[in-house]
C-alpha cells in the first residue's frame, strides 16, 4: 500500500480542529498507555468490512451506518447500546426487504467521541469559553476548568469503546439478533395506529419469514439467522488517539487503525495536504470521506488518488451531505469526477448534517421531512446519472428522544425541550429511524427495478 508511510507523519502536516493540550507530560503518558493496550478491532475484521463494502459499491449490498453524533461518558449504559443496536437491526431487515440484497451494518459507536466545531469558542451570557469538542477531549459543562483539553479522557474513551464493543459482539452472536425476534419488534411498531401505513411491508416481511420457516430454514437449522456482522466506525478526528491505536497487522504486515473498523474524514478536515488525510491514507481500513457543498471536483480527484491509489473496491466510501434542495447542485459534478476517474467508490447519503436548523424554541433540530427529502434527492440523482446509491448514514438513537421534529409520532417544535439529550447534533429517535427505513425501502425497490432493467 503506502510505501514509506509512518503513523506519525501526520504531525508534519497542517492540522485543523484538534486541541492544543497544555499538559504535554500528561499527553505523552496517555499516548504511551494506549500504545501498549490491545487494539479494539482485528485487522481481519476491517478487511471483511472492506469486502462487504466492495459488494456495496457494485450494487450487490446496501450500507446502513448510524448512531450517535457524539458518544458521551454520561450516557454510557448497556441499555443505550442495546436500544441503538435494536433499532439498527430492525432498520436493516426493512432495508433488506426493500433492496433484496444484504445490508452491511455499521454503527457510529465505540469511538465516536471527538467533534469538529464551527467556532473555536462559544459565548453564553457574555462569557466566552473554548468550545466543547467531545468527551474524548474536554468537558461539556460551561466552565473554564471543564473546557481544558485533558489527555486522560482518551484513556477513558478507549475503555468505554472496549466495553461497548464487547457488549455489541455478544449481542451480535449470542441470540439477541435472531431475525425472528427482530421481525417481531418491527410488527410491534407497525401494529400501532399511527404507523399503519407501513403495515403492508411488515406483513410481507413476516410472510417471507413464515415461508422460509415452514421450509425448514430457522435459526436452529441455519445459524446465520441468529447472528449478524456488526461493525464500528467513527470520525478519525483526534489523531493522537488514532496514532496510539494504530498497529501493524500481523497477517499482512500492513498498518491498520485499531480504533474501529471504518474511520472517516470529516467535512472540515478533508484538506488534501492536511494531517487527517495523511493519517487515513496509510491504514488499510475502509475509509469514509464526508462530501459537503464546498468540495470541488478537483479536490475529490486528488483525495481519491491519495486515499485509494490502487482503486480497491470497498476502500473508499463517499458520504454525501449537502442538505435538502441542494443535492442536485452538487452531487452530479462529484459523480462525474468519480466516473471520469473510473474510481470504485461507495456512494452513501448523510441527510443529517446539511439539514440542521434552529427551531423557533431555540433548539438545534432537523425536520424529518428535510431528512427524507435529501435521501430521495440522492436516489433521484443516482438514477438520472445511472450510478449506484449505496447506502444511508443517520444520526440516531434507540431512545425516545425529542431532538428532530416530525415523523408519524410527530415531534413538534414545542416538544423539543421534553427529552433533548444529545451531546452534540440532534438525532432521530427510535420511531423516526424505523420510519425512515420503511421510506428508504420504497426507494430501494425502485433501485432494484432499475438494476433489473439494466441487466436485461
Ligand atoms: C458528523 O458526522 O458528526 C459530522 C460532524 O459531520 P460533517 O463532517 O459531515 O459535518
Ligand atoms: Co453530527
Amino acid at each position: 500500500m503506502t510505501k514509506g508511510w509512518t503513523k506519525s507523519d501526520w504531525r508534519n502536516k497542517p492540522r485543523v480542529q484538534m486541541p492544543d493540550y497544555p499538559d504535554k507530560a500528561a499527553l505523552a503518558a496517555a499516548e504511551a498507555q494506549l500504545a501498549v493496550y490491545p487494539p479494539l478491532v482485528f485487522a481481519g475484521e476491517a478487511r471483511k468490512l472492506k469486502r462487504a463494502l466492495g459488494a456495496v459499491s457494485a450494487g450487490k449490498a446496501f450500507l446502513l451506518q448510524g448512531g450517535d453524533c457524539a458518544e458521551s461518558f454520561a450516557e454510557f449504559s448497556a441499555d443505550n447500546i442495546r436500544d441503538m443496536f435494536k433499532v439498527i437491526l430492525q432498520m436493516a431487515i426493512v432495508l433488506t426487504w426493500g433492496a433484496k440484497v444484504p445490508v452491511v451494518k455499521v454503527g457510529r459507536v465505540a469511538g465516536q467521541f471527538a467533534k469538529p466545531r464551527s467556532a473555536p469558542t462559544e459565548t453564553v451570557d457574555g462569557v466566552e469559553l473554548p468550545s466543547y469538542r467531545g468527551d474524548i477531549i474536554n468537558g461539556f459543562d460551561f466552565t473554564s476548568e471543564a473546557r481544558v483539553p485533558d489527555p486522560a479522557r482518551m484513556v477513558q474513551a478507549y475503555t468505554q469503546a472496549a466495553a461497548s464493543l464487547n457488549l455489541l459482539r455478544a449481542f451480535s452472536t449470542g441470540g439477541f439478533a435472531d431475525m425472528h425476534r427482530v421481525q417481531s419488534w418491527i410488527s410491534g411498531f407497525t401494529d400501532e395506529e399511527d404507523a399503519k401505513r407501513y403495515r403492508e411491508i411488515a406483513t410481507r416481511i413476516q410472510d417471507a419469514m413464515d415461508f422460509i420457516g415452514a421450509a425448514g430454514v430457522t435459526s436452529e437449522t441455519v445459524s446465520e439467522l441468529a447472528k449478524v456482522d456488526f461493525y464500528t466506525s467513527h470520525e478519525a478526528l483526534l489523531l493522537e488517539y488514532e496514532e496510539a491505536l494504530a498497529r501493524i497487522d500481523s497477517t499482512t504486515g500492513l498498518p491498520v487503525a485499531g480504533s474501529g473498523h471504518l474511520i472517516w474524514i470529516g467535512d472540515r478536515t478533508r484538506q488534501p495536504d492536511g494531517a487527517h488525510v495523511e493519517f487515513c491514507r496509510g491504514v488499510q481500513n475502509p475509509i469514509g470521506l464526508k462530501c459537503g457543498p464546498s468540495l470541488c471536483a478537483d479536490d475529490l480527484k486528488v483525495l481519491m488518488h491519495k486515499l485509494n491509489p490502487e482503486n480497491e473496491a470497498g476502500r473508499l466510501t463517499l458520504i454525501a451531505r449537502f442538505g435538502a434542495g441542494k443535492v442536485g447542485d452538487h452531487l452530479p459534478r462529484l459523480i462525474k469526477a468519480v466516473e471520469d476517474e473510473g474510481a470504485k467508490v461507495v456512494w452513501t447519503c448523510d441527510p443529517m448534517h446539511g439539514n440542521t436548523i434552529k427551531s423557533a424554541s431555540g433548539y438545534k433540530t432537523r425536520p424529518f421531512d428535510s431528512v427524507l427529502r435529501e435521501v430521495r434527492e440522492f436516489f433521484a440523482v443516482h438514477k438520472a446519472e445511472g450510478t449506484i446509491p449505496g447506502g444511508v448514514h443517520f444520526e440516531m438513537t434507540g431512545k425516545d428522544v425529542t431532538e428532530c421534529t416530525g415523523g408519524v409520532r410527530a415531534v413538534t417544535d414545542e416538544d423539543l425541550s421534553d427529552r433533548y439529550h444529545t451531546a452534540c447534533d440532534p438525532r432521530l429517535n427510535a420511531s423516526q429511524s424505523l420510519e425512515l427505513a420503511f421510506l428508504v425501502a420504497e426507494e430501494l425497490q425502485n433501485r432494484r427495478q432499475m438494476q433489473k432493467a439494466a441487466n436485461m
